[in-house]
Order: structure tokens, then C-alpha cells, then sequence
């Protein structure tokens, strides 16, 4: 049985969307519940199939894992298996942080190479360098990284790239270190933030979350807490570009506007009328798109910058603006794959290189299209929604992984969208 989603073009979107906890977050929080034994709880989690999977990943090293609503309880034992092998973890890229708690914690892992989005090469080397720096030996064999440590000691640790991955398994392996780590050239995402938070709750000592620069003074245990997801930055700025994209008047609940300062002043450029709410109560935005939107040039980059996450709904906009724009990703190349399916749609589009060049038409048009990763798939259901016809987005299980509801809400909004079962795939 496979499903697509059938995508009824010509709707504007309006009205009011609540967004949950971050899934590159989540997954990250549940990984750092292997530093501390008992029972972690973490709140305003997304009901997306990331989160079962990765409890599948931490009940394969021992731990308990109960996932009810928005709510999921680890309960770390004592002892810890060192060896992360299960199927779940060539699902998903996130099953890779487990790495960093149990070098911390064992000294030693074994832990299967991860799957996720085929967006491109994603290497482990900047993970493995800061192991090594902090005392520990790392190898790939037989589809694992295995790394081992007599004992973890302090280093200073500079990234070639912010990498999130490598920041965060750095991290949660230098919490337990004995003396001080520093991590130069961080990775600055709101994620990173979030993990910095529940880890400090846990006990450990960390300067300079949220900056290029991260000490960490290592501590000899850490004990479990409670912690809150942040809203899910991503998934925030899909809506936004849902109302861009569609001429729409939507108001997302749920996501800290300051995540999206960047996105939405391109928004701004692109003719949204867009207001932000930010208090203890209510945090979110409006956004009104009158007019065709006037093209812009986007170029992804490391936090701060605009999320290569974010590219394909970049692409989607640009699609039917009025003028040219030029796109730029610098974080993954083979992102692109998604502008094939755009051209599909009618889109006037190249690439050459890391850059993109798409001229705005009037009006997509409809026809079959597969989506290759999470954000491509959501990227091309907000083309669907602006196509003539009906357009089946096929492949539709990579959206599941990242977006709870995705179809319930574009409905909710006044978007018209099936999810359909059929025995046989459309290839
Ligand atoms: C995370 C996000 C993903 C997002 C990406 C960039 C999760 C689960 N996924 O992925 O949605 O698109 O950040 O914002 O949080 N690299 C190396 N060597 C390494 C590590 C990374 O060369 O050891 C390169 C990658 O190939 C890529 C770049 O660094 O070109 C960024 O990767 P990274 O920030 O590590 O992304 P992920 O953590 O995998």
C-alpha cells in the first residue's frame, strides 16, 4: 500500500495555524536523556514518525521509552548498552547523536551509520575529529562508527563548518569530559540553544549557547529533567511561505518570530504585510501576501542565514513571482534534485552550479511529482496549491517525518488536499 496526496490547485490559505515542538530538536533531547540515569520528560513534542523511530533507537541501548501525545518519558538505566544497531537508525539522521552521550557516558559506542534525506553527502568527519580531540579513538567498520576512550579530557575543538550534527555530538560527549572544552566555529541554530538549555538543567556547565564559541566545563554526572521543545522554526516558516505562496492571511501560533527574523524580512521584500507577537502567553506572526509576490534572491546558509531547509519553499515562491530570482545553496548540493519536479509543474527554472536561476510565470500547472526529501515534498504540496488541475504528490511519507497534521491543517486552512491509498506506486 502507498500513499500520495492529490493537491487542488487555486487556494488561497487563510486563518490560523498551531506549530509544535522542533523535530531537529526533539530528536536531539532524546539522545542527551542517555547522559543522566532515570527518568527524563520532555513536553511539546511533534506527533511525526521521527520520534518513534528514535525511541526505537534509545530502547535498542536499554532505555524505556512511553511516547503519549506530546509527551515522551526516557528512563535511562544504569547500565547502558554501548552498541546503537537497529533498523530504525538507517531512518533517520538524528540516530547518529546518540554518538556523543554514549562516548560520554560508556567511553565507548557502536553505533550504526544513519540514514535520512538523500539531500546530498553528509560525512561524519567533523564528528569523529572532535571525538578524537577529546581523547576518544573513532573509526567507521562494518556500517558503524566506533569509537573508545580510556577517558575523556578537554580540548579546544575548531569546525571547519558549523556543522549542527558535530556540534551537538561534541557537546553531549563533552559534558562528561573531565576539564574544559571549547568549540570554535559552532554551529548558532535555535536548536542548539534548546539542547544547551536541557543540558544545563541537567547540570552540566556550558557557556556561549547560541554564539560561534562553546565552553563547556565537564562535569562527573548529570541527573534528568523536564524540558520543553522549542516550536519548530521550520515548519513556522513553511506556513509563511504557504501565505506567500497561496496570497494568503495566515497567523502561526507556537514558533519564536526571532527564529524567523531573516526569513520573514525576505517575506517583506517579496510584498507580505507581516506582524510578530512575542510574549510569555504567545509568540508567532501574521502574514498578509495581497499581490503576486515580487521575486527575490535567497541564498541558504549556516544559521543565522537562510535555512537550506527552507529552499524549496524559496523555490516554490520564486516559481510565481513577478521577476527573476536567483537562489543559492551552499549547505547541500544535491537540493537541487527538487527543481526538476518544479520544472514538472511548469516553473520556469535552471541550475548551474550551486546557483538556481527561476523566472516567475503567471500560473503553475498541474501533473504528478515525487518528492525526494521532507522539505522538497512540503515544497512541492504549496506548488500543488498555486498549479491549474489537480497535481499527486507522490513519495508522501518524507513529509510525514516532518510535518504532524500537514494534510489536517492545509485543509483546516481552506486548501483542498486528499491523502489517497493505492496497491500500486505511480513510477
Ligand atoms: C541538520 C538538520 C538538517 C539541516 C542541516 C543544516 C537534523 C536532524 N537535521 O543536519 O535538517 O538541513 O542541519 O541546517 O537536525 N558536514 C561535513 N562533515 C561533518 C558534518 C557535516 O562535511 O562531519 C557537512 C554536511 O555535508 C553539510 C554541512 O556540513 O554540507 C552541514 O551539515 P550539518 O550542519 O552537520 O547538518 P546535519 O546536522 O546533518
Amino acid at each position: 500500500m502507498t500513499e500520495h496526496f492529490d493537491v487542488y490547485g487555486g487556494a488561497r490559505l487563510t486563518g490560523e495555524v498551531a506549530v509544535v515542538g522542533a523535530k531537529n530538536s526533539v530528536l536531539k533531547l532524546m539522545a542527551a536523556a542517555l547522559l543522566a540515569e532515570g527518568t527524563t520528560t520532555i513536553t511539546n513534542c511533534p506527533t511525526i514518525l521521527d520520534v518513534p523511530l528514535m525511541a526505537d533507537v534509545l530502547r535498542s541501548v536499554g532505555c524505556e521509552v512511553a511516547i503519549d501525545g506530546d509527551l515522551v518519558t526516557i528512563t535511562t538505566p544504569a547500565e547502558l548498552s554501548h552498541h546503537a544497531d537497529t533498523s530504525a537508525m538507517g531512518k533517520l539522521r538524528a540516530s547518529v547523536c546518540v554518538l556523543g552521550p554514549l562516548v560520554g557516558r560508556l567511553k565507548r559506542a557502536v553505533v550504526a551509520l544513519p540514514g535520512g534525506d538523500a539531500i546530498g553527502s553528509r560525512p561524519l568527519d567533523m564528528h569523529q575529529n572532535g571525538l578524537r580531540k577529546l581523547g576518544a579513538t573513532s573509526e567507521i567498520a562494518h556500517g558503524c562508527v566506533v569509537a573508545e576512550a580510556d577517558g575523556l579530557h578537554g580540548a579546544q575543538i575548531w569546525l571547519d563548518f558549523p556543522s549542527v550534527g558535530a556540534t551537538e555530538n561534541i557537546l553531549m560527549a563533552a559534558v562528561l569530559a573531565k576539564g574544559t572544552t571549547v568549540i570554535d566555529n559552532a554551529a548558532r541554530e535555535p536548536e542548539i540553544i534548546d539542547l544547551c538549555r536541557m543540558l544545563q538543567q541537567m547540570g552540566a556547565h556550558i557557556e556561549g549557547a547560541g554564539t560561534s564559541t562553546l565552553t563547556v566545563h565537564g562535569v562527573d554526572e548529570l541527573r534528568p529533567t523536564t524540558h520543553r521543545v522549542i516550536g519548530d522554526r521550520i515548519v513556522g516558516a513553511t506556513w509563511a511561505f504557504a501565505a506567500a505562496t497561496t496570497r494568503g492571511d495566515i497567523t502561526v501560533r507556537g514558533v519564536d518570530p526571532h527564529h524567523l527574523d531573516l526569513v520573514l524580512e525576505k517575506l517583506r521584500l517579496a510584498g507580505a504585510e507581516i506582524t510578530t507577537f512575542n510574549d510569555s502567553e504567545d509568540q508567532g506572526f501574521r502574514i498578509v501576501q495581497h499581490d503576486r509576490p515580487i521575486a527575490v534572491d535567497f541564498v541558504t546558509l549556516p544559521y543565522p542565514g537562510f535555512a537550506t531547509d527552507l529552499q524549496p519553499f524559496a523555490v516554490a515562491l520564486s516559481a510565481i513571482s513577478d521577476g527573476t530570482s536567483m537562489i543559492t545553496e551552499n549547505v547541500y548540493e544535491a537540493r537541487f534534485r527538487f527543481i526538476d519536479e518544479m520544472v514538472r509543474l511548469g516553473a520556469d527554472a535552471r541550475t548551474d552550479g550551486h546557483h538556481a536561476v527561476v523566472r516567475g510565470v503567471e500560473k503553475l500547472s498541474s501533473a504528478p511529482v515525487w518528492a525526494s526529501d521532507i522539505r522538497a515534498g512540503a515544497g512541492l504540496v504549496l506548488a500543488g496549491l498555486c498549479a491549474e488541475g489537480i497535481t499527486e504528490v507522490w513519495d508522501v511519507f518524507h513529509i510525514d517525518r516532518g510535518y504532524p497534521y500537514f494534510v489536517e491543517n492545509l485543509n483546516r486552512l481552506g486548501g483542498h488536499i486528499e491523502r489517497v491509498s493505492s496497491v500500486t506506486e505511480r513510477g
